[in-house]
């Protein structure tokens, strides 16, 4: 089929294109087999043809097409707790609401529950692909995995790992790295087997929930998984000082060095927050072009921190954006998108407001709303290693269609006034779920 639309995307970094009257044809698996401008000479035929053949979705005017939105790091099973208890510390915040809330999810009947609404509200948001945190449990893990594949998210879907008893509760621990070895390589083959010719929608993710709650010969091994079946990784690294310090402790190096010495990183590893790095640990991420998923909002709440965003994209490092649900509460990528720049303009000035001026915070510290919707796109399929986050040739159409002026919701666009880039920085600051009017994944009207 063919769509034709107003289509925004950042294909360079920093920059956005606005295509009018874009004709994208999408081929029989979903994927984008070409896109024409309406100057090429065979635009006007092959525009008649598919209107002739029924094939042809016209986006109206004052709706526009943009790639899905990537969320490289959500907890799934912690949706019941967003939007409440960030009056804790991480350890604190872990213990006291987390690990029972994780633990329910040895029911699958709850988890079904819980797993169906959480990815329709990704969805609803945008997030046309998502990088789903579980829980121990690998039954309903696989559940979670089943569950994308039924609503149609493109999803990275990881069972938990966490064998640590110094600093798990007993309730909610893995018994021994043999048996989480074990359940883990079984849960990596029963997604890869659930998700059969839908391989490229649903993936296994290798999961170290972080440094503090895994014993090294549990990191081993799973980075052995990892190199095996040539694995997506994702964990938390460097995101409070609490955590940071324990590596360090404990290690004698940093998260970022054990990852890597356990063979846990690779081109398609998701650091998330990740705000704390030096430069040997930055170097290290770029040596094995792992990525980083940055959740603004949760920094604020585990790290009393901003993260040096600026910096990190300056020295071409991969990083997409996260949602950390429930470490933060909104479900939205367009929010985190927001939150990244906000933060990085307060770093600018810095808080400390009883210091000079010229000594408060770091000059030149800003990113723009259009590096933030880079990497809410581009940044996060990249840290993927996935082709999405782009409507080029060979991509996966994976896109989102926005109304403006709905009778419910906040985004209005004024035509006298709003330019093409206003437009985007609207959508990216005031798009809400009742703007979603239609979402694709991999070709497939899902919304
Ligand atoms: N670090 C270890 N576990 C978690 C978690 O569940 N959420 C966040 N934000 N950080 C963590
Ligand atoms: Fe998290």
């Amino acid at each position: 089929f063919a769509v034709l639309a107003d289509c925004f995307h950042c294909p360079v970094k920093g920059e956005f294109e606005f295509n009018v009257d874009w004709l994208l044809l999408i081929d029989h698996q979903g994927d984008i087999a070409a896109t024409y401008q309406p100057q090429h000479p065979e635009y006007a035929d092959l525009l008649a043809s598919f209107k002739r053949n029924n094939r042809l979705q016209v986006i109206p005017k004052g709706e526009y097409l943009l790639p899905g939105l990537v969320d490289l790091h959500c907890h799934a099973p912690q949706w019941p707790q967003a939007g409440k208890g960030l009056d804790l510390p991480l350890y604190d915040w872990l213990q006291n609401y987390t690990f029972p809330l994780e633990n329910r999810y040895s029911d699958n009947a709850f988890a079904a529950i819980v797993y169906q609404d959480v990815t329709k509200t990704l969805l609803a948001n945008g997030t046309t692909s998502a990088v789903y945190f579980a829980s121990i449990h690998r039954q309903s893990t696989e559940l979670l995995a089943q569950t994308c594949l039924n609503v149609g998210q493109r999803a990275y879907v990881g069972k938990v790992n966490m064998d640590n008893s110094e600093q798990c509760p007993t309730y909610y621990c893995e018994p021994s790295v043999t048996e989480a070895i074990d359940d883990t390589e079984l849960f990596v083959n029963n997604v890869f087997e659930l998700a059969g010719n839908q391989s490229r929608l649903v993936k296994p993710v290798i999961t170290p929930r972080f440094v503090p709650s895994c014993t090294s010969e549990l990191l081993q091994q799973l980075g052995s998984l990892v190199q095996r079946y040539d694995l997506h990784m994702q964990t938390h690294c460097s995101e409070s000082d609490w955590a940071r310090d324990y590596s360090i402790q404990h290690y004698g190096v940093s998260d970022v060095t054990i990852y890597a010495d356990m063979g846990l990183l690779n081109n398609k590893s998701i650091l998330a927050h990740s705000i704390f790095l030096n430069d040997a640990d930055i170097k290290k991420i770029k040596l094995f072009d792992a990525g980083i998923g940055h959740c603004p909002l949760s920094n604020m709440y585990f790290a009393n921190a901003a993260m040096p965003a600026r910096e990190l994209l300056d020295h071409g490092v991969q990083i997409g954006l996260g949602s950390d649900i429930a470490g933060a509460p909104s479900p939205s990528i367009f929010r985190a998108s927001f939150d990244a720049v906000s933060h990085s303009r307060v770093r600018e000035e810095g808080v400390n407001i009883y210091l000079p001026a010229a000594e408060r915070g770091t000059a030149n510290a800003r990113i723009s709303f259009v590096e933030a919707f880079w990497m809410a796109t581009v940044g996060g399929g990249q840290v993927l290693d996935a082709k999405v986050g782009l409507f080029n040739q060979g991509y996966h159409f994976d896109a989102i269609v926005i109304k403006a002026n709905t009778t419910i919701g906040n985004l209005r666009i004024w035509p006298e006034f709003d330019s093409a880039k206003d437009i985007l920085e609207k959508i990216i600051t005031l798009a809400q779920p009742e703007n979603v009017a239609k979402v694709w994944v991999q070709g497939k009207a899902v919304i």
